[in-house]
């Protein structure tokens, strides 16, 4: 059952496109040209965690990311959260207001590839970086880890180059783990067990967080590093 609070996705869509069928038609144009150009901002940077990846991996170092994974935040979402911040549902507004309408989460082993692949990418002279929450050494109360950067990466086109900024996550297996079931608690309902599982929730964070630097300490025993 939807919740009065909450906004349908129909009023959303009624907000966002007048009766007018031009003008619709013209707004929805733009909105999926905003679209591809996310998407592009994605392959862009998405592209260079991969030469990276490609490159340390040849030098014989361990491979710093696992995996890495792409969204582009779905309308109903950008709606959403326009409405939330209290700004116009225009295609404008998601351009100058939105920071992670493109997203990329990067899986990495150790808790030390995280810092190595951010600071690579932070070192890159066509990357700026607008914001960094550093969740690992200040990890969220309910014990959430991630480290969580918006880039803007410049995406050239036929005709200019558009500056277009990306949310990127970088986290541990582990800690990717955890946020996948965290995140679940976001749709239940509150009920009885919720207290003690946000309680248990936060314990698990506590370990997987200890075994995390206890994996890399190991590994750097394996290897007879310093
Ligand atoms: P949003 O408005 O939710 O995007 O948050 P924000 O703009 O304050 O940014 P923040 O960097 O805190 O969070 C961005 C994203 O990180 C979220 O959209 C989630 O994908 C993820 N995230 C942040 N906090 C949590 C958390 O407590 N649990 C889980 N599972 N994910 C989180
Ligand atoms: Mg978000």
């Amino acid at each position: 059952m939807e919740n009065s609070s909450q906004v349908s996705a129909s009023e959303l869509v009624r907000d966002f496109f007048t009766d007018d069928s031009d003008e619709f038609i013209d707004r929805a144009v733009q909105f999926n040209q905003l679209m591809m150009k996310y998407n592009s901002a994605i392959r862009e940077v998405k592209t260079k965690l991969e030469i990276l990846n490609d490159e340390l991996s040849l030098r014989g170092e361990s491979n710093p990311i696992e995996s890495i994974q792409s969204r582009i935040k779905k309308p109903i979402s950008i709606a959403k959260k326009l409405k939330k911040m209290g700004k116009p549902l225009t295609v404008e507004s998601i351009f100058e207001n939105l920071n992670d309408v493109a997203g990329i989460r990067v899986i990495c082993p150790f808790i030390e590839d995280i810092y190595r692949v951010s600071e690579m990418l932070e070192a890159q002279d066509d990357v700026t970086v607008i914001t960094i929450k550093d969740y690992i050494k200040n990890p969220k109360p309910n014990g959430y880890r991630s480290y969580h950067m918006i880039v803007e990466i410049p995406v050239f086109f036929s005709r200019y180059k558009q500056p277009m900024r990306v949310e990127v996550q970088i986290r541990t297996v582990a800690m990717d783990f955890w946020a996948s079931l965290e995140h679940q608690l976001k749709y239940k309902n509150e009920c009885p067990e919720t207290i003690q599982i946000v309680q248990e929730l936060k314990e698990c964070a506590d370990v997987i967080a200890q075994t995390d630097e206890k994996m890399q300490q190991l590994r750097h025993r394996i290897h007879c590093d310093k």
